[in-house]
């Protein structure tokens, strides 16, 4: 009975946002009895320093055997000369493609209270609720590549991206799927004026809408898509997209909600899923207790609900974070005069009274 949790906190600001979502997470185990328990894990830049690898077998063999991971963040300039092959980031992408993590949901959200914190300005901002279906497991990320070869007398540098059908079907599948869970509408956002690859991806978008004409679909190029999040973001309901443009388009779409530490994903897979806030690990403010958990806790919530399929207990985590910033707390990132300035503990506590 009950459920085993893997954590892995990290590097820089991972153990201090993964500490708050353990807390917050222990905290509604005691309100629901749901049996959680935690194995703690290394992974990343740390990791490396002890054993030579940024994603250690033991690391890996607990997440394969868990009901759900939650992930912190990893890497910083410390390790910014190691091996590429050995980089903190590999963890993050050997999960990834280990664990056939092939969809990474990036919902952004601005509720009405927080419009004043967006970048944009309020009437442009207001009523934005889009999410981001990124493909997670192939495109450039996963292509062959190569670091160095000579050229035509100096040298050059590769990535090779591609994608097969049965990629962009799926993960196309899972886009349509969520829509109809939504408001029923897709922007598949490809560079099929350019690409290869995006001209199947469109192709095979195409093809596998046929399957759900309740679901409106459209297809805007990723430049463009880039400027409509700054101009326009509320046209946007499920944005369908390829490895390396969801990773840009992402850290755009949650700025615009006013903070990139208040966004949570879910990294789905067929036997485990991985929870993690969409930022790194912020090694600017590492170590000074100031980061903001909340993107880390609310993706505890989104474990809790995909995963455990816990749905009153996530409910009461989201519910207990959008009080405690009704009640006026705010980290250091969105803190206004008139507000109550609270580090990571504090945010944390007074998210865990609130439960
Ligand atoms: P970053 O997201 O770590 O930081 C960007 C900016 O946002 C910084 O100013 C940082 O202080 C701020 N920020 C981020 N999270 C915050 C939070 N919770 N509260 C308050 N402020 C926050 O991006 P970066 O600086 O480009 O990358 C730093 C390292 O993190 C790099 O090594 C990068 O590869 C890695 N990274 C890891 C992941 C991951 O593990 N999934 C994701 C993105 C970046
Ligand atoms: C993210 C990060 C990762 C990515 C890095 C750390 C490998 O930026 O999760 O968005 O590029 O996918
Ligand atoms: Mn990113």
């Amino acid at each position: 009975m009950g459920y085993k949790i893997t954590v892995i906190p990290g590097d820089g600001i991972g153990k201090e946002i993964t500490d708050s979502a353990v807390e917050v997470l222990k905290k509604v185990d005691e309100k629901f009895n749901l049996g959680l328990s935690f194995d703690f894990c290394e992974a990343g830049g740390t990791a490396y320093d002890k054993y030579g690898t940024p994603l250690p077998q033991e690391t890996l063999d607990s997440a394969k055997n868990s009901d759900g991971i939650l992930f912190g963040a990893v890497g910083g300039p410390k390790w910014d000369n190691v091996d590429p092959a050995l980089r903190p980031e590999k963890a993050i992408l050997g999960l990834r493609k280990q664990l056939g993590l092939y969809a990474n949901l990036r919902p952004a959200k601005v509720e009405d209270s927080l419009t004043e914190y967006s970048p944009l300005k309020e009437n442009r901002v207001k009523g934005v609720d889009l999410l981001i279906v990124r493909e997670l497991v192939g495109g450039i990320y996963f292509g062959e590549k190569c670091e160095s070869e000579p050229y035509n007398g100096t040298e050059r540098a590769w990535d090779l991206e591609n994608y097969s059908v049965p990629e962009v079907e799926r993960i196309t599948r899972l886009a349509f799927e969520t829509a109809r869970l939504r408001r029923h509408k897709v922007t598949s956002v490809d560079k099929a004026n350019v690409l290869a690859t995006s001209r199947l991806w469109r192709r095979t978008v195409l093809k596998v809408a046929e399957e759900y004409p309740d679901v409106e679909l459209n297809h805007l190029y990723v430049d463009n898509c880039a400027m409509q999040l700054a101009v326009n973001p509320t046209q946007f309901d499920v944005i369908v997209t390829s490895n390396i443009f969801g990773d840009i388009l992402s850290d755009e779409a949650a700025v615009i909600t006013g903070s990139i530490g208040m966004l949570p994903s879910a990294s789905i897979g067929e036997q485990t899923s991985l929870y993690e806030p969409i930022h790194g690990s912020a090694p600017d403010i590492a170590g000074k207790g100031i980061a903001n958990p909340i993107g880390t806790i609310l993706s505890g919530a989104m474990l809790l609900r995909y995963s455990l399929h816990e749905e009153k207990a996530a409910d009461a985590i989201e519910a207990a974070v959008a009080k405690a910033l009704a009640d006026g707390y705010r980290t250091p990132d969105l803190w206004r005069e008139g507000f109550t300035k609270a580090g990571t503990k504090e945010m944390t506590d007074v998210i865990c009274e609130r439960v």
